[in-house]
């Protein structure tokens, strides 16, 4: 496997990740290509989208990290991180999602984030547990709606 930064001709590939994730009733909707390229691709406030590829160079999944600007529509703090993750059913629980998450965290200090918000479906067991695992904690709750947040030293920078 091998992870990289996210190209604008990955997003295909990604949209397939996310209708596999959809598929499998993970995900309220799928997400086209053309929807890919500006929601996570070129979108205007990313830090950083990396793709988890395997040997054949089928996307397994990916991790978008944005910059929360001042009225996000998430909520979230002025100057946060804002994360998401996505990997596929067919490639869970092989560590994709964690070696997504080193390299968003190389970017995340890079930048100087000091603070990531991950938002989740309360139902979303899964998601739930990987964001633990991650180092994430829950600060608030929402309609639905559970978000946990990293909090990145500057002394690790
Ligand atoms: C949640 C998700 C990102 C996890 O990705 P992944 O590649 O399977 O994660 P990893 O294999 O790196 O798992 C890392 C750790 O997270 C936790 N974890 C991941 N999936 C889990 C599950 N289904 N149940 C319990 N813990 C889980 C575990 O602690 C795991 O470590 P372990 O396997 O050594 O026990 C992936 O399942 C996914 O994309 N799901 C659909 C979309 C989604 O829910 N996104 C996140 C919320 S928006």
């Amino acid at each position: 496997m091998k992870i990289r930064p996210a190209l604008s001709a990955d997003a295909q590939g990604m949209s397939q990740a996310l209708d596999e994730i959809f598929a499998a009733g993970l995900r309220k909707s799928a997400g086209d290509p053309d929807w890919v390229l500006a929601h996570y691709i070129v979108q205007e406030h990313r830090i950083a989208c990396s793709v988890a590829e395997n040997e054949q160079g089928r996307i397994l999944g990916f991790q978008s990290l944005r910059h929360a600007v001042k009225g996000n529509p998430y909520g979230v703090s002025e100057g946060w991180g804002i994360i998401g993750t996505h990997v596929s059913p067919h490639a869970a629980r092989q560590g994709v999602g964690s070696a997504l998450f080193q390299a968003t965290m190389q970017a995340a200090r890079t930048f100087g984030l000091r603070n990531i918000d991950a938002t989740i479906g309360e139902a979303n067991g899964m998601g739930l547990a990987y964001y633990e695992a991650m180092g994430f904690r829950t600060y608030r709750s929402q309609e639905g709606l559970i978000s946990k947040l990293y909090r990145i030293d500057p002394m690790t920078r």
